[in-house]
């Protein structure tokens, strides 16, 4: 009858996920989460540290010199600090150039479980991809840090991905290479190109059809246009834009954010955020808001605090097919878009960006048909002042059972 309502309502995922996060919660008690403080890391012990690595240096080759970084490693894990995380890198680094498995699979972990640091892991991962491009899990990691890595980082990660035979070919994560390369400088925009080659079989060449050579940036808008014929139905391979009127911006509150430590205080007050910037609405956050959107419990498990803040500041940068928007017509000639819900009798529940539910009964559905918007709305965070904005991303943030998030007792 309607493919689209069969296909969703025989969706066996999204029973699924709606029944694990109800599960989760049961065992979590997130409300119980207490911030553990660890032990601030002094200016003098950080140059030590620095120092000490700067002579392990030489010595990759001996075991307990792998396992004193690993031990540097961890002491400066929990720490959000700028000179800690570049400090983390090079031991990182390090560590992937002795080529030992341990060391390896140390860096693997670091990925898995500190998701603040996974930019760093995955450019150490790189770095052994490079020299040794055959295992595939490693390939993964570099696959999921694609929504991270920056800079020379996603540099780094690209060149070791050309060199594995392995190709991605959801247009996802070549979406997602168009859009790293269009934030690198032009002279850097060249191994995203030859990813693009080598994971869509596209060459350059081909698309501009001429034999003079053309910058960077016009091939990269070459494959912008050919991902648009492609997949007409995927999202555009563009950075999304803040409305013009936005009281803030992604750089400057991604800036001011980054070196912050939350405190309970902050996570209290996040949750009276929480419910005036209307997340409640739709995402499920421990025992507080509904689950028509993804829930939110352990998210930051899953996510950077810059991954968040793109996700609230561009809802449309990446869309969840689980919570796919839809527009549906009815035989009236009426429209409703949002996310949709199939009720028991025969009844397609519609809910829009504001929250409002609208029923509609099968039989007066002439169409469904997917939507390229996220039912998530633009602006969420423009009434909200600075220090709310901390709150919510310090409510957002709290983690069921890891006390590591929270470890100093002052918090802005
Ligand atoms: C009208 C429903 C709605 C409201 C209101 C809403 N969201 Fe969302 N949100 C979504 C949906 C749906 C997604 C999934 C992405 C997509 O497909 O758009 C999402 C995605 C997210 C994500 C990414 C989750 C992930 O898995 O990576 C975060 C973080 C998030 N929202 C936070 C918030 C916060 C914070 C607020 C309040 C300021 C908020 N949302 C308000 C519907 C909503």
């Amino acid at each position: 009858m309607y493919p689209q309502i069969n296909r969703l309502m025989n969706c066996p995922r999204l029973t699924l996920v709606l029944l694990l996060c109800g599960g989760l919660l049961l065992l979590c008690g997130i409300a119980n989460a207490i911030a553990v403080e660890k032990g601030s890391l002094s200016a003098s012990e950080l140059s030590s540290l620095t120092a000490e690595t700067g002579e392990l240096a030489n010595r990759l080759d001996q075991r307990d010199v792998r396992r004193r970084l690993i031990a540097i490693d961890d002491e400066l894990s929990g720490h959000r600090n700028p000179e800690v995380s570049r400090l983390r890198e090079k031991v990182l680094c390090l560590l992937a150039k002795s080529l030992d498995e341990d060391a390896i699979q140390y860096i693997q972990t670091v990925f898995e479980t500190d998701t603040e640091h996974r930019d760093e892991a995955a450019y150490a991962l790189s770095l052994y991809a490079i020299q040794k491009p055959s295992d595939l899990a490693i390939w993964r990691f570099l696959i999921r840090s694609l929504t991270v890595v920056e800079g020379d980082q996603a540099v780094s990660v690209m060149k070791a991905l050309t060199r594995y035979r392995q190709r991605a070919t959801n247009p996802r994560w070549i979406r997602r290479i168009i859009l790293i390369g269009l934030r690198l400088p032009e002279s850097d925009q060249g191994v995203s190109i030859q990813l693009l080659e080598h994971w869509t079989n596209v060459r350059a060449t081909e698309l501009l059809k001429t034999k003079t050579k053309a910058t960077n940036s016009v091939i990269l808008a070459a494959y912008q246009n050919w991902f648009r014929k492609k997949w007409p139905d995927e999202l555009d391979p563009v950075w999304p834009k803040l409305p013009e009127k936005s009281r803030w911006t992604y750089a400057g509150l991604k800036r001011k954010l980054a070196p912050l430590v939350f405190n309970k205080e902050n996570v209290t007050r996040g949750k009276a955020v929480y419910k005036k910037a209307g997340c409640a609405k739709c995402h499920r956050k421990g025992d507080v808001g509904e689950n028509l959107g993804p829930d939110l419990s352990d998210i930051a498990g899953l996510r950077q605090r810059k991954e968040l803040l793109e996700a609230i500041l561009f809802p449309n940068l990446e869309l969840n097919e689980d919570y796919p928007s839809v527009t549906v017509l009815t035989n009236s000639g009426k429209t409703y878009s949002g996310l949709m819900s199939v009720g028991k009798s025969g009844v397609v529940h519609i809910i829009d960006s504001e929250g409002k539910r609208s029923a509609v009964k099968k039989d007066d559905i002439e169409s469904i048909s997917p939507s390229r918007q996220s039912n998530m709305p633009v602006g969420t965070l423009d009434p909200l002042s600075f220090q709310e904005i901390c709150d919510l991303i310090a409510f957002v943030e709290l983690r069921a059972n890891s006390p590591q998030a929270y470890h100093r007792k002052e918090g802005p």
